[in-house]
């Protein structure tokens, strides 16, 4: 996969990892950069950096019907990059529910939800990747991160 005139999306792009692949992809010589945010508003910073080549797109991960508006707005893209992420604290035994859910929708469901959108348009568009970011506890169980290390290693 050639960085240079790739169009990448990055989600979660407002912060964080998500901010340095956007600047990162702009410096390596991508095309076009979405950078896809929750809340646009935190992405003026972002589209300052090139503002001719990031486009600021409001995507929320866990939400299929915004899933498929992004898509239908950048049917160009041919690098998606899945960087959201949502970390609760919690073990195994004291966890709520909705912290194990808010975890598995956003590193799991999201992701895989975003990869089948994204993977007709990559291919119609040549080819390209999927990069998705995952961690050492996707591999590795640690006290505290139940939710985390559940969805990371389902993902
Ligand atoms: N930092 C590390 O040391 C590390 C290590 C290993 C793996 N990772 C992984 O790398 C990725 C980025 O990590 P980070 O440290 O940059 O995380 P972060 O600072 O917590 O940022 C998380 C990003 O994900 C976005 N996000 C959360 N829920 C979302 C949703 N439902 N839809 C769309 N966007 C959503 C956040 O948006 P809002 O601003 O709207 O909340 C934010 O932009 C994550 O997947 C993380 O698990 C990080």
């Amino acid at each position: 996969m050639q960085i240079k005139n790739s169009v990448a999306l990055v989600t979660g792009a407002n912060r964080g990892v998500g901010r340095h692949y956007v600047a990162q992809l702009l410096e390596k010589g991508a095309a076009k950069v979405y950078a896809a945010a929750r809340n646009v508003d935190t992405l003026a910073k972002m589209v300052a950096l090139d503002p001719q080549r990031v486009v600021p797109l409001t995507l929320d991960v866990t939400n299929s019907a915004i899933i498929e508006a992004v898509a239908s707005k950048a049917e160009d893209v041919t690098l998606l990059i899945n960087n959201a992420g949502s970390l609760t604290f919690g073990g195994a035994l004291d966890v709520t529910e909705a912290k194990l859910a808010k975890d598995m929708a956003v590193n799991n469901d999201g992701l895989r939800d975003m990869t089948r959108a994204f993977t007709p348009i990559i291919e119609a568009n040549g080819g390209g990747a999927v990069v998705n970011m995952l961690t050492l506890l996707s591999f590795v169980s640690a006290p505290g991160f139940a939710g985390y290390n559940a969805s990371k290693a389902a993902a």
